[in-house]
Protein backbone atom coordinates (compact mmCIF):
# COMPACT_ATOMS: atom_id res chain seq x y z
CA UNK A 1 0.00 0.00 0.00
CA UNK A 2 1.26 3.20 -0.83
CA UNK A 3 2.26 5.19 2.40
CA UNK A 4 0.61 9.07 3.08
CA UNK A 5 1.96 11.44 4.58
CA UNK A 6 0.86 12.68 7.96
CA UNK A 7 0.01 16.20 6.12
CA UNK A 8 -2.16 15.00 3.90
CA UNK A 9 -4.01 12.31 6.31
CA UNK A 10 -5.19 16.03 8.58
CA UNK A 11 -5.44 17.96 5.61
CA UNK A 12 -8.09 15.26 4.88
CA UNK A 13 -6.76 13.12 1.27
CA UNK A 14 -7.52 9.83 3.10
CA UNK A 15 -11.16 9.00 4.15
CA UNK A 16 -11.94 8.33 7.20
CA UNK A 17 -12.58 4.38 7.58
CA UNK A 18 -9.67 2.97 5.35
CA UNK A 19 -6.70 2.07 5.33
CA UNK A 20 -3.74 4.02 5.35
CA UNK A 21 0.61 3.22 5.91
CA UNK A 22 2.09 5.86 7.79
CA UNK A 23 6.40 5.67 8.04
CA UNK A 24 7.90 8.33 10.43
CA UNK A 25 9.92 8.87 13.54
CA UNK A 26 7.94 7.89 16.99
CA UNK A 27 8.29 11.14 19.01
CA UNK A 28 6.73 9.38 22.44
CA UNK A 29 4.96 6.42 23.20
CA UNK A 30 2.50 6.13 27.00
CA UNK A 31 -0.05 4.12 27.39
CA UNK A 32 -0.62 0.26 29.59
CA UNK A 33 -1.08 -3.28 29.37
CA UNK A 34 -4.37 -2.27 27.27
CA UNK A 35 -3.63 0.46 25.11
CA UNK A 36 -0.48 2.26 23.81
CA UNK A 37 -0.27 5.51 22.00
CA UNK A 38 2.54 6.19 20.03
CA UNK A 39 2.84 10.34 18.61
CA UNK A 40 4.46 9.47 15.00
CA UNK A 41 6.20 12.47 13.22
CA UNK A 42 7.11 12.65 9.68
CA UNK A 43 8.49 15.74 9.16
CA UNK A 44 5.74 16.87 6.60
CA UNK A 45 4.09 18.93 9.83
CA UNK A 46 4.46 19.90 12.94
CA UNK A 47 1.10 17.73 13.96
CA UNK A 48 2.04 14.31 15.41
CA UNK A 49 -0.41 11.81 14.13
CA UNK A 50 -1.50 9.43 16.95
CA UNK A 51 -1.41 5.90 16.77
CA UNK A 52 -3.23 3.63 18.50
CA UNK A 53 -2.16 0.07 19.84
CA UNK A 54 -5.14 -2.44 20.88
CA UNK A 55 -2.77 -4.66 23.15
CA UNK A 56 -4.92 -7.75 22.54
CA UNK A 57 -3.51 -7.60 19.51
CA UNK A 58 0.04 -7.02 19.55
CA UNK A 59 2.56 -8.31 21.94
CA UNK A 60 4.45 -6.39 24.53
CA UNK A 61 7.52 -7.40 22.98
CA UNK A 62 6.72 -6.22 19.97
CA UNK A 63 6.37 -2.56 20.89
CA UNK A 64 9.25 -2.42 23.35
CA UNK A 65 11.49 -1.19 20.16
CA UNK A 66 9.36 1.82 19.54
CA UNK A 67 10.86 3.83 21.57
CA UNK A 68 11.50 8.07 21.21
CA UNK A 69 13.65 8.29 18.03
CA UNK A 70 13.25 5.16 16.81
CA UNK A 71 11.32 4.83 12.68
CA UNK A 72 8.69 2.74 12.09
CA UNK A 73 5.50 1.88 9.26
CA UNK A 74 2.27 1.55 10.84
CA UNK A 75 -0.74 0.13 8.56
CA UNK A 76 -4.29 0.53 9.77
CA UNK A 77 -7.91 2.46 9.76
CA UNK A 78 -8.29 5.69 10.08
CA UNK A 79 -10.55 6.87 12.63
CA UNK A 80 -12.08 9.71 14.14
CA UNK A 81 -10.62 10.59 17.40
CA UNK A 82 -12.14 10.41 20.81
CA UNK A 83 -8.95 12.16 22.02
CA UNK A 84 -8.72 15.52 22.14
CA UNK A 85 -5.77 17.48 20.16
CA UNK A 86 -6.24 15.81 16.96
CA UNK A 87 -9.29 14.87 14.75
CA UNK A 88 -8.04 11.66 13.84
CA UNK A 89 -5.64 8.90 14.79
CA UNK A 90 -5.11 5.59 13.32
CA UNK A 91 -5.72 2.38 15.16
CA UNK A 92 -2.70 0.05 14.37
CA UNK A 93 -2.96 -3.43 12.60
CA UNK A 94 0.68 -4.18 11.59
CA UNK A 95 3.98 -2.34 12.88
CA UNK A 96 7.19 -2.56 10.94
CA UNK A 97 10.31 -1.38 13.05
CA UNK A 98 12.84 0.29 10.32
CA UNK A 99 15.15 1.59 13.11
CA UNK A 100 15.85 1.35 16.60
CA UNK A 101 17.12 4.16 18.82
CA UNK A 102 18.71 3.19 22.19
CA UNK A 103 16.78 5.62 24.63
CA UNK A 104 20.71 5.25 27.12
CA UNK A 105 21.97 6.88 23.67
CA UNK A 106 19.23 8.66 21.77
CA UNK A 107 19.74 12.36 22.97
CA UNK A 108 16.48 14.06 22.17
CA UNK A 109 14.37 12.51 24.95
CA UNK A 110 10.76 14.23 25.56
CA UNK A 111 11.82 16.96 27.83
CA UNK A 112 12.37 20.55 26.08
CA UNK A 113 16.06 20.83 25.38
CA UNK A 114 17.85 24.23 25.34
CA UNK A 115 18.39 26.09 21.68
CA UNK A 116 22.01 26.09 22.92
CA UNK A 117 21.64 21.89 23.70
CA UNK A 118 20.53 21.54 20.34
CA UNK A 119 23.43 23.43 18.66
CA UNK A 120 25.56 20.52 19.41
CA UNK A 121 23.56 18.41 18.32
CA UNK A 122 22.87 19.96 14.88
CA UNK A 123 23.05 16.22 13.24
CA UNK A 124 19.82 15.48 14.68
CA UNK A 125 17.75 18.44 15.56
CA UNK A 126 15.89 18.78 12.72
CA UNK A 127 13.95 15.81 14.09
CA UNK A 128 12.24 18.56 17.16
CA UNK A 129 9.16 20.41 16.62
CA UNK A 130 11.57 23.63 16.67
CA UNK A 131 13.64 23.03 13.56
CA UNK A 132 11.31 21.32 11.96
CA UNK A 133 9.10 24.20 11.59
CA UNK A 134 12.27 26.83 11.98
CA UNK A 135 13.24 24.66 8.31
CA UNK A 136 9.72 23.87 6.66
CA UNK A 137 9.64 27.78 6.86
CA UNK A 138 12.94 28.54 5.57
CA UNK A 139 11.96 26.41 2.60
CA UNK A 140 8.92 28.01 2.00
CA UNK A 141 10.58 31.36 2.08
CA UNK A 142 13.29 30.30 -0.60
CA UNK A 143 10.07 29.22 -2.53
CA UNK A 144 8.63 32.50 -2.09
CA UNK A 145 11.72 34.81 -3.04
CA UNK A 146 11.98 32.48 -6.65
CA UNK A 147 8.27 33.09 -7.27
CA UNK A 148 8.17 36.90 -6.54
CA UNK A 149 10.68 37.88 -9.13
CA UNK A 150 10.11 34.63 -11.63
CA UNK A 151 6.47 36.55 -11.76
CA UNK A 152 7.90 39.81 -12.18
CA UNK A 153 9.90 39.29 -15.17
CA UNK A 154 13.50 38.56 -13.26
CA UNK A 155 15.86 35.94 -14.43
CA UNK A 156 17.95 34.00 -11.85
CA UNK A 157 21.61 34.46 -12.66
CA UNK A 158 24.26 32.11 -11.14
CA UNK A 159 27.21 34.05 -10.23
CA UNK A 160 30.13 32.51 -9.04
CA UNK A 161 31.60 31.15 -5.77
CA UNK A 162 34.84 31.60 -6.21
CA UNK A 163 36.67 34.75 -7.61
CA UNK A 164 38.85 37.13 -7.11
CA UNK A 165 37.51 40.69 -6.83
CA UNK A 166 36.30 41.63 -3.28
CA UNK A 167 33.28 43.23 -4.16
CA UNK A 168 32.52 45.05 -0.68
CA UNK A 169 36.32 45.86 -0.24
CA UNK A 170 35.89 44.80 3.76
CA UNK A 171 38.96 42.78 3.10
CA UNK A 172 36.70 39.47 4.93
CA UNK A 173 37.39 36.98 2.39
CA UNK A 174 38.58 33.19 2.54
CA UNK A 175 41.19 32.05 0.28
CA UNK A 176 41.05 29.49 -1.91
CA UNK A 177 43.95 27.75 -3.08
CA UNK A 178 45.60 24.45 -4.03
CA UNK A 179 49.23 25.50 -3.16
CA UNK A 180 51.10 23.17 -0.70
CA UNK A 181 51.03 25.10 3.01
CA UNK A 182 53.75 24.34 4.15
CA UNK A 183 56.62 24.62 0.84
CA UNK A 184 54.81 27.90 -0.76
CA UNK A 185 56.59 28.95 -3.75
CA UNK A 186 58.02 32.62 -4.14
CA UNK A 187 59.01 35.22 -5.82
CA UNK A 188 62.06 36.73 -5.95
CA UNK A 189 61.53 39.58 -3.68
CA UNK A 190 59.87 36.71 -1.21
CA UNK A 191 56.08 37.26 -1.82
CA UNK A 192 53.75 34.22 -2.59
CA UNK A 193 53.95 33.50 -5.93
CA UNK A 194 50.01 33.15 -6.88
CA UNK A 195 51.51 32.58 -10.81
CA UNK A 196 52.08 28.72 -9.45
CA UNK A 197 48.42 28.37 -7.75
CA UNK A 198 45.58 26.85 -9.17
CA UNK A 199 43.93 29.71 -10.65
CA UNK A 200 47.15 31.47 -11.81
CA UNK A 201 46.20 34.67 -9.07
CA UNK A 202 45.21 34.61 -5.58
CA UNK A 203 41.26 33.65 -5.60
CA UNK A 204 38.90 33.56 -2.50
CA UNK A 205 35.13 32.70 -1.90
CA UNK A 206 32.89 35.21 -2.95
CA UNK A 207 31.27 37.99 -0.70
CA UNK A 208 29.09 39.48 -2.75
CA UNK A 209 27.51 37.69 -6.25
CA UNK A 210 26.78 41.90 -6.98
CA UNK A 211 29.55 42.76 -9.48
CA UNK A 212 28.45 39.38 -11.76
CA UNK A 213 25.02 40.57 -10.97
CA UNK A 214 25.48 43.69 -12.50
CA UNK A 215 26.50 42.35 -16.09
CA UNK A 216 23.73 40.67 -16.10
CA UNK A 217 21.31 43.35 -15.13
CA UNK A 218 23.03 45.71 -18.05
CA UNK A 219 22.12 42.80 -20.11
CA UNK A 220 19.17 40.63 -19.48
CA UNK A 221 17.49 43.96 -17.62
CA UNK A 222 16.40 42.30 -14.14
CA UNK A 223 18.66 39.39 -12.72
CA UNK A 224 17.97 38.05 -9.11
CA UNK A 225 21.00 35.67 -7.71
CA UNK A 226 20.22 33.47 -4.82
CA UNK A 227 22.93 31.65 -3.57
CA UNK A 228 25.44 30.88 -0.74
CA UNK A 229 27.80 34.00 0.37
CA UNK A 230 31.00 34.24 2.80
CA UNK A 231 32.24 36.22 5.21
CA UNK A 232 35.51 35.67 7.46
CA UNK A 233 35.01 38.47 9.72
CA UNK A 234 35.44 37.61 12.90
CA UNK A 235 32.27 38.44 14.57
CA UNK A 236 30.85 36.74 16.70
CA UNK A 237 27.03 38.21 16.81
CA UNK A 238 23.60 36.72 16.43
CA UNK A 239 23.56 38.15 13.34
CA UNK A 240 26.22 37.29 11.78
CA UNK A 241 27.37 34.16 9.75
CA UNK A 242 30.56 32.85 7.91
CA UNK A 243 28.08 31.31 5.14
CA UNK A 244 24.91 32.73 4.91
CA UNK A 245 22.78 32.86 1.97
CA UNK A 246 22.13 36.17 0.16
CA UNK A 247 19.63 37.46 -2.39
CA UNK A 248 20.14 39.98 -4.94
CA UNK A 249 18.51 41.49 -7.59
CA UNK A 250 19.73 43.87 -9.75
CA UNK A 251 17.63 45.98 -12.02
CA UNK A 252 19.00 48.30 -15.00
CA UNK A 253 17.19 51.68 -15.35
CA UNK A 254 16.23 51.47 -12.01
CA UNK A 255 17.14 54.46 -9.61
CA UNK A 256 17.07 54.42 -5.59
CA UNK A 257 13.49 55.10 -4.90
CA UNK A 258 12.66 51.97 -7.30
CA UNK A 259 15.14 50.10 -5.39
CA UNK A 260 13.56 51.07 -2.24
CA UNK A 261 10.22 50.12 -3.57
CA UNK A 262 11.35 47.01 -4.68
CA UNK A 263 12.73 45.82 -1.36
CA UNK A 264 9.41 46.81 0.35
CA UNK A 265 7.47 45.10 -2.37
CA UNK A 266 9.54 42.14 -1.91
CA UNK A 267 9.94 41.57 1.90
CA UNK A 268 6.00 41.81 2.15
CA UNK A 269 5.73 39.41 -0.69
CA UNK A 270 7.81 36.93 1.52
CA UNK A 271 6.37 37.84 4.96
CA UNK A 272 2.81 37.20 3.33
CA UNK A 273 3.45 34.36 1.79
CA UNK A 274 5.65 32.43 5.18
CA UNK A 275 1.74 33.60 6.93
CA UNK A 276 -0.48 32.82 4.43
CA UNK A 277 1.59 28.98 4.05
CA UNK A 278 3.29 28.22 6.92
CA UNK A 279 0.67 29.02 9.76
CA UNK A 280 0.61 26.09 11.97
CA UNK A 281 4.55 26.41 11.69
CA UNK A 282 4.64 30.07 12.71
CA UNK A 283 1.83 29.49 15.44
CA UNK A 284 3.88 26.80 16.66
CA UNK A 285 7.13 29.20 17.23
CA UNK A 286 5.13 32.28 18.51
CA UNK A 287 3.86 29.95 20.98
CA UNK A 288 7.31 28.77 22.58
CA UNK A 289 8.87 31.67 21.70
CA UNK A 290 7.58 34.91 21.13
CA UNK A 291 4.01 35.62 22.05
CA UNK A 292 4.14 38.89 19.99
CA UNK A 293 5.06 37.32 16.74
CA UNK A 294 2.39 37.49 14.51
CA UNK A 295 1.40 40.67 15.19
CA UNK A 296 5.28 41.27 14.22
CA UNK A 297 4.40 39.89 11.01
CA UNK A 298 1.39 41.22 10.07
CA UNK A 299 2.31 44.91 10.92
CA UNK A 300 5.15 45.16 9.33
CA UNK A 301 2.64 44.47 5.95
CA UNK A 302 0.40 47.24 6.65
CA UNK A 303 2.78 49.78 7.58
CA UNK A 304 4.34 52.01 4.74
CA UNK A 305 8.31 51.51 5.50
CA UNK A 306 9.69 55.19 6.45
CA UNK A 307 12.18 56.77 3.91
CA UNK A 308 15.19 59.07 5.91
CA UNK A 309 18.16 59.64 5.08
CA UNK A 310 21.23 59.05 7.29
CA UNK A 311 21.54 62.86 8.26
CA UNK A 312 18.39 62.88 9.63
CA UNK A 313 18.80 59.58 11.16
CA UNK A 314 21.61 60.48 12.70
CA UNK A 315 19.86 64.04 14.42
CA UNK A 316 17.24 61.41 15.69
CA UNK A 317 19.74 59.64 17.39
CA UNK A 318 21.67 62.34 18.40
CA UNK A 319 18.10 64.42 20.32
CA UNK A 320 16.96 60.68 21.75
CA UNK A 321 19.00 61.44 24.89
CA UNK A 322 19.36 57.52 24.84
CA UNK A 323 22.69 56.74 26.38
CA UNK A 324 24.01 54.32 23.83
CA UNK A 325 26.65 51.66 23.56
CA UNK A 326 28.46 53.40 20.39
CA UNK A 327 29.19 57.20 20.12
CA UNK A 328 26.92 58.22 17.51
CA UNK A 329 27.58 61.36 15.47
CA UNK A 330 27.64 62.08 11.72
CA UNK A 331 30.10 59.69 10.14
CA UNK A 332 29.48 57.13 12.10
CA UNK A 333 28.84 53.46 10.99
CA UNK A 334 25.48 53.12 12.98
CA UNK A 335 25.51 49.71 15.00
CA UNK A 336 22.17 47.45 15.67
CA UNK A 337 21.60 49.35 18.71
CA UNK A 338 20.89 52.64 17.27
CA UNK A 339 19.16 50.88 13.63
CA UNK A 340 16.96 49.54 16.45
CA UNK A 341 15.88 52.87 18.09
CA UNK A 342 14.94 54.05 14.78
CA UNK A 343 12.81 51.42 14.23
CA UNK A 344 11.79 49.73 17.32
CA UNK A 345 10.98 53.35 19.26
CA UNK A 346 11.38 55.92 17.41
CA UNK A 347 8.92 55.13 14.17
CA UNK A 348 7.51 51.57 15.48
CA UNK A 349 7.87 49.94 11.94
CA UNK A 350 10.66 49.42 9.37
CA UNK A 351 13.06 52.24 8.46
CA UNK A 352 14.85 52.63 5.14
CA UNK A 353 18.22 54.39 5.92
CA UNK A 354 19.43 56.13 2.67
CA UNK A 355 22.24 58.54 1.48
CA UNK A 356 25.41 57.68 3.58
CA UNK A 357 28.41 59.00 3.95
CA UNK A 358 30.29 58.01 1.54
CA UNK A 359 33.37 56.97 4.15
CA UNK A 360 31.47 54.06 5.63
CA UNK A 361 29.99 52.32 2.51
CA UNK A 362 31.36 50.37 -0.66
CA UNK A 363 33.33 51.82 -3.92
CA UNK A 364 30.15 51.34 -6.40
CA UNK A 365 27.86 53.55 -4.87
CA UNK A 366 26.15 56.33 -6.75
CA UNK A 367 27.76 59.54 -5.38
CA UNK A 368 25.68 62.57 -4.64
CA UNK A 369 26.21 66.21 -5.78
CA UNK A 370 27.29 67.05 -2.03
CA UNK A 371 30.74 64.91 -2.26
CA UNK A 372 30.15 63.34 0.36
CA UNK A 373 27.26 60.97 0.36
CA UNK A 374 26.43 58.02 -1.50
CA UNK A 375 23.19 56.56 -2.95
CA UNK A 376 22.85 53.78 -0.40
CA UNK A 377 20.08 52.17 1.24
CA UNK A 378 19.92 50.08 3.96
CA UNK A 379 16.51 48.17 5.27
CA UNK A 380 16.22 48.53 9.16
CA UNK A 381 14.22 45.90 10.83
CA UNK A 382 12.35 45.84 14.58
CA UNK A 383 14.24 42.81 16.45
CA UNK A 384 16.57 42.42 13.34
CA UNK A 385 18.27 45.78 12.69
CA UNK A 386 19.51 45.67 9.04
CA UNK A 387 18.21 43.17 6.64
CA UNK A 388 18.94 44.95 3.76
CA UNK A 389 21.66 46.99 2.27
CA UNK A 390 21.99 48.35 -1.54
CA UNK A 391 22.59 51.16 -3.44
CA UNK A 392 21.71 53.05 -6.86
CA UNK A 393 25.21 52.32 -8.38
CA UNK A 394 27.68 54.56 -10.04
CA UNK A 395 27.31 54.92 -13.40
CA UNK A 396 29.60 57.21 -14.60
CA UNK A 397 33.09 55.86 -16.19
CA UNK A 398 35.21 58.50 -14.59
CA UNK A 399 33.61 59.14 -11.20
CA UNK A 400 34.04 55.22 -10.61
CA UNK A 401 37.64 55.03 -11.69
CA UNK A 402 37.71 57.98 -10.23
CA UNK A 403 37.13 56.60 -6.69
CA UNK A 404 38.61 52.67 -7.36
CA UNK A 405 41.67 55.05 -7.88
CA UNK A 406 41.13 56.87 -4.33
CA UNK A 407 40.58 53.74 -2.50
CA UNK A 408 43.50 51.93 -3.68
CA UNK A 409 41.47 49.09 -5.43
CA UNK A 410 44.14 47.22 -7.74
CA UNK A 411 42.72 47.93 -11.32
CA UNK A 412 43.87 44.47 -12.54
CA UNK A 413 40.61 42.88 -10.96
CA UNK A 414 38.70 45.43 -11.56
CA UNK A 415 38.62 45.66 -15.71
CA UNK A 416 35.83 43.79 -16.24
CA UNK A 417 33.99 45.85 -13.99
CA UNK A 418 34.30 48.97 -15.43
CA UNK A 419 33.73 47.92 -19.05
CA UNK A 420 30.14 47.95 -17.83
CA UNK A 421 30.39 52.02 -17.32
CA UNK A 422 32.67 52.06 -20.69
CA UNK A 423 30.16 50.67 -22.61
CA UNK A 424 26.23 51.26 -23.05
CA UNK A 425 26.04 52.14 -19.33
CA UNK A 426 22.39 53.02 -17.69
CA UNK A 427 21.01 54.10 -14.55
CA UNK A 428 20.55 50.69 -12.30
CA UNK A 429 20.42 49.93 -8.68
CA UNK A 430 20.21 46.64 -6.89
CA UNK A 431 20.72 45.03 -3.30
CA UNK A 432 20.94 42.30 -1.32
CA UNK A 433 19.03 40.47 1.31
CA UNK A 434 20.70 38.02 3.86
CA UNK A 435 18.58 35.13 4.08
CA UNK A 436 18.62 34.50 7.45
CA UNK A 437 17.76 37.91 8.68
CA UNK A 438 14.51 36.68 6.82
CA UNK A 439 14.31 33.86 8.45
CA UNK A 440 15.21 35.09 11.73
CA UNK A 441 12.75 37.87 11.11
CA UNK A 442 9.77 35.39 10.30
CA UNK A 443 10.12 32.36 12.44
CA UNK A 444 10.97 35.00 15.60
CA UNK A 445 13.96 32.44 16.29
CA UNK A 446 16.75 34.79 18.00
CA UNK A 447 19.85 33.81 17.09
CA UNK A 448 21.14 33.26 13.36
CA UNK A 449 22.64 29.55 14.24
CA UNK A 450 19.07 28.63 14.44
CA UNK A 451 17.73 29.25 11.40
CA UNK A 452 20.05 27.77 8.90
CA UNK A 453 20.68 23.71 9.46
CA UNK A 454 24.43 23.54 9.82
CA UNK A 455 25.76 26.92 10.49
CA UNK A 456 29.50 28.14 10.01
CA UNK A 457 30.86 30.68 12.18
CA UNK A 458 34.35 31.59 13.98
CA UNK A 459 35.49 27.81 15.55
CA UNK A 460 32.27 26.10 14.45
CA UNK A 461 32.83 24.08 11.61
CA UNK A 462 31.21 21.07 12.61
CA UNK A 463 28.88 18.78 10.66
O1 LIG B 1 25.18 45.03 3.24
P1 LIG B 1 25.89 43.95 2.51
O2 LIG B 1 27.32 43.70 2.87
O3 LIG B 1 25.71 44.30 0.97
C1 LIG B 1 26.25 43.63 -0.07
O4 LIG B 1 26.90 42.60 0.00
C2 LIG B 1 25.87 44.22 -1.40
N1 LIG B 1 26.80 43.70 -2.41
C3 LIG B 1 24.44 43.88 -1.71
C4 LIG B 1 23.97 44.45 -3.02
O5 LIG B 1 23.77 45.64 -3.11
N2 LIG B 1 23.76 43.61 -4.03
O6 LIG B 1 25.10 42.58 2.71
C5 LIG B 1 23.75 42.49 2.33
C6 LIG B 1 22.95 41.80 3.43
C7 LIG B 1 22.96 42.53 4.77
O7 LIG B 1 22.00 43.56 4.79
C8 LIG B 1 22.63 41.41 5.73
O8 LIG B 1 21.24 41.15 5.74
C9 LIG B 1 23.31 40.24 5.09
O9 LIG B 1 23.51 40.53 3.72
N3 LIG B 1 24.61 39.92 5.71
C10 LIG B 1 24.84 38.88 6.54
N4 LIG B 1 24.02 37.92 6.99
C11 LIG B 1 24.54 36.99 7.81
N5 LIG B 1 25.85 36.95 8.18
C12 LIG B 1 26.72 37.90 7.74
N6 LIG B 1 28.00 37.84 8.10
C13 LIG B 1 26.22 38.93 6.88
N7 LIG B 1 26.78 39.99 6.26
C14 LIG B 1 25.78 40.57 5.55
MG1 LIG C 1 25.44 46.36 4.78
Amino acid sequence: MKRTKIIDIFGGKAAVGTEVSVKGWVRTRRGNKHVQFVALNDGSTIKNLQIVFDMAQFDDEQLKPVTTGSAIHVTGILVESMGKGQSVEVQAKTLEIYGTADPEAYPLQKKGHTLEFLREKAHLRPRTNTFGAVLRVRSALAYAIHKFFQERGFFYLHTPLITASDCEGAGAMFQVTTLPLNDLPKTEDGAIDYSADFFGKQAALTVSGQLEGELGATALGAIYTFGPTFRAENSNTPRHLAEFWMIEPEVAFNDIADNMQLAEDFIKYCVKYALDNCRDDIEFLASMYDKELINRLESVLKDEFVRLTYTEGVEILEKSGKKFEFPVYWGADLSSEHERYLVEEHFKRPVILTDYPKEIKAFYMKQNEDGKTVRAMDVLFPQIGEIIGGSEREESYDKLLARIEELGIPMKDMWWYLDTRRFGTVPHSGFGLGFERLVLFVTGMTNIRDVIPFPRTPGNAEF
